[in-house]
């Protein structure tokens, strides 16, 4: 096989560097399936670790992307074949185990899940980490009983990759979304992907009490910090909160109060720990009852010599929606 390109994160005198090279398939990570990328998609985890801001990368020089999706050119396991469309996330893949930033993949077999009916390998790549992961979160919350008609679900952080998709997701299954952003200009894009109410982060009235008025059925939050503790302060009672994000923070403080005089549960969402049978039940409803009507308007493509300045403003807080890496 000829050299490939990958973006690969080495560190260079206590500097975390992020450049795209010729890579031979040798030098992969080893592992039984090798498959030729289509796409990979850009998460918050992939900017945090080409950028050494957060210390994701275990060693060094290691190829990036936390997720990729492809077809098989071999496999050394019987569960997968040259021509399967597959689909890479999570595990170690691009923090210990080289990544989805590269034309071509090398992993362990018990690491891939066959492409979906429903989904093509762009689809699945625009929903990558992302989509598994809003997934995830309305499935581990309807298992303790959220449902359209408990009252609203509030999504914080509503134009970052997956708060977007958990807007779409909720809105088609009939929920009152109210999406929370820092973003004045984009309260007409998140109207349009099924927003019933948008407010904005700068004029939030947080109050300071132990327990503020009851105002959310379920929570969907990618920030962390204090507004993870204002949600906990404003849940219903029964109130379901799913936290998976610490873009805005990984303190928070709260009282107990919530929890022992309003019931609130807060579930925490790890997509990368997921045993394989639910990630696959996951990864079919997200080609079916899950499945983003507004795909094409959450997702654009870049390619991977986009990949190092968009980093940069996803860490500032400064795009919206999905980046797929176009590989092949
Ligand atoms: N638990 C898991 O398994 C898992 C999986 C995937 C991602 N995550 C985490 O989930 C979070 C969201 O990931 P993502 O890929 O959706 O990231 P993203 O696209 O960058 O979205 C993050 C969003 O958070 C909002 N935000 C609020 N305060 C911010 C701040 N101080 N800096 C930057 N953004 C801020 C912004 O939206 P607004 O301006 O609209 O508020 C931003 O678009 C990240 O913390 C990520 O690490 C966790």
């Amino acid at each position: 096989m000829n050299p490939f390109k990958s973006l690969r994160i080495a560190d260079e005198n206590g500097k975390t560097t992020a450049r795209v090279v010729e890579v031979a398939l040798a030098e992969l990570s080893p592992g039984e399936v090798v498959f030729q990328t289509a796409y990979s998609s850009v998460n918050y985890k992939d900017a945090l670790a080409a950028t050494g801001i957060g210390k994701i990368i275990r060693n060094f020089p290691r190829i990036g992307g936390i997720d990729a999706t492809g077809t098989v050119i071999s496999s050394a396991d019987a569960r997968f074949k040259a021509g399967d469309e597959v689909i890479c996330t999570s595990y170690e893949f691009g923090v210990g185990h080289d990544g989805g930033f590269s034309q071509v993949c090398r992993v362990p077999a018990d690491w891939v899940v066959p492409l979906p009916k429903g989904l093509t390998l762009f689809d699945a790549a625009a929903l990558g980490v992302a989509g598994y992961t809003a997934g995830l979160a309305v499935e581990l919350l309807e298992l303790n009983g959220m449902a359209p008609n408990n009252g609203k679900a509030l999504v914080n952080g509503a134009t970052g990759g997956v708060a977007t998709l958990v807007i779409d997701m909720l809105a088609a299954l009939g929920y009152h979304v109210v999406a929370l952003t820092g973003k004045d200009a984009e309260h007409g894009y998140l109207q349009q992907l099924g927003a019933k109410e948008v407010l904005s982060r700068q004029k939030l009235e947080m109050g300071t009490r132990p327990l503020e008025k009851g105002l959310w059925a379920a929570a969907f939050d990618s920030v962390g910090g204090e507004q993870l503790a204002w949600l906990t302060r404003t849940m219903q009672q029964d109130g379901l909160i799913a936290s998976f994000g610490n873009a805005g923070g990984i303190e928070f403080k709260t009282t107990v109060l919530p929890f022992i005089l309003r019931g609130v549960r807060l579930i925490g969402i790890d997509s990368g720990a997921t045993p394989m049978p639910l990630r696959r039940k996951v990864w079919g409803r997200l080609a079916s009852d899950l499945k983003p009507r507004h795909i094409g308007d959450i997702a654009h493509i870049i390619n991977l010599e986009d990949l190092p300045a968009y980093f940069e403003r996803m860490l500032k807080g400064q795009i919206r929606g999905r980046a797929v890496v176009k590989l092949s």
